[in-house]
């Protein structure tokens, strides 16, 4: 048995938490298919923050959407700890780039909404809650409204949403996407604070090789569409990561040019 330091987390082979077997997903409408993934094979380890890049429409949302249960594959498989994933669950909560809040309710019944709807008593919601907002900072926000918060902080309160169930894994769609330069190196810094208290599995889509290196345990870079993998480059070095560090740049501009070639219009 191997095993390999995945940032202070020690990886025992066999210990992955998600398989994906051989994954066909064919888009069909009156006019026509697409093929957006193609034999697609891929494990993830329990508690790893695996990104996941590549050219745009090569598939990422589509991959995501499928690991999250809100479409189902032309074929092949997906488990997570032993059950075959055939719809959503609690074992998996969604960020979205858009924030896909709900903005009538307040920062509190944003995150209490999943809680809600599992009939959790309100005692408990309440607390759950204030937990969650106290990690992403966002405690003295409880009673705002949506509208009132920037997008840095929408999107916290999109990540204390999807964390406070307490689900196996987070699957996060290009979560930084619609922030600016700094609010996004902020939210990458708070959200690795975030990942020292928790053991949650995360799935990062981004289109940012830089915040993919900064953030992950192993980066998957995807061919064009149907998307399948061209690598998986693992990151063993420390975190915090100096984005100015000669390693860092190097690796940047190793991936870039991998996708680079994968950049051709289809
Ligand atoms: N519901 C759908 N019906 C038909 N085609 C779709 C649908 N969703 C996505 N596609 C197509 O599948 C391809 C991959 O899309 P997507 O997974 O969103 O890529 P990415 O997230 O990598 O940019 C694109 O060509 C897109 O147009
Ligand atoms: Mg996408």
């Amino acid at each position: 048995m191997s095993e390999d330091n995945v940032n202070n987390k020690t990886y025992v082979e066999g210990d992955e938490q998600i398989h994906i077997r051989n994954l066909h997903k064919t888009y069909v409408t009156d006019e026509t298919s697409v093929t957006v993934l193609e034999d697609f094979t891929l494990d993830i380890r329990k508690g790893e923050l695996i990104s996941i890049v590549g050219p745009s429409g090569c598939g990422k949302t589509t991959l995501l959407r499928l690991i999250a249960g809100l479409i189902p594959p032309t074929s092949g498989t997906i488990t997570i700890e032993g059950r075959e994933c055939e719809g959503p669950g609690s074992d998996r909560g969604m960020v979205f780039q858009d924030f896909a809040l709900f903005p009538w309710r307040t920062v509190r019944k944003n995150v209490e909404f999943g809680m809600e709807v599992a009939g959790i008593p309100k005692e408990e919601r309440r607390a759950r809650a204030e937990r969650y907002l106290e990690i992403v900072g966002l405690q003295d926000f409880a009673d705002s409204r949506i509208h009132e918060l920037s997008g840095g902080m929408k999107q916290r309160v999109g990540i204390a949403r999807a964390m406070v169930n307490n689900p196996a894994v987070i699957l996060m769609d290009e979560p930084f996407g619609a922030l600016d330069a700094q609010t996004r190196n902020l939210m990458q810094a708070g959200l690795l604070r975030i990942l020292d208290k928790t053991d949650q599995t995360i799935i990062f889509i981004t289109h940012s090789v830089d915040e993919a290196i900064f953030l992950s345990d192993r980066i998957v870079i995807l061919t064009k569409r149907p998307a399948s993998i061209k690598e998986i480059v693992e990151i063993p070095w420390p975190r915090p990561r100096d984005r100015a560090s000669p390693e860092f740049t190097a690796l940047r501009k190793r991936i870039l040019e991998e996708l680079e070639k994968e950049n051709v219009l289809q």
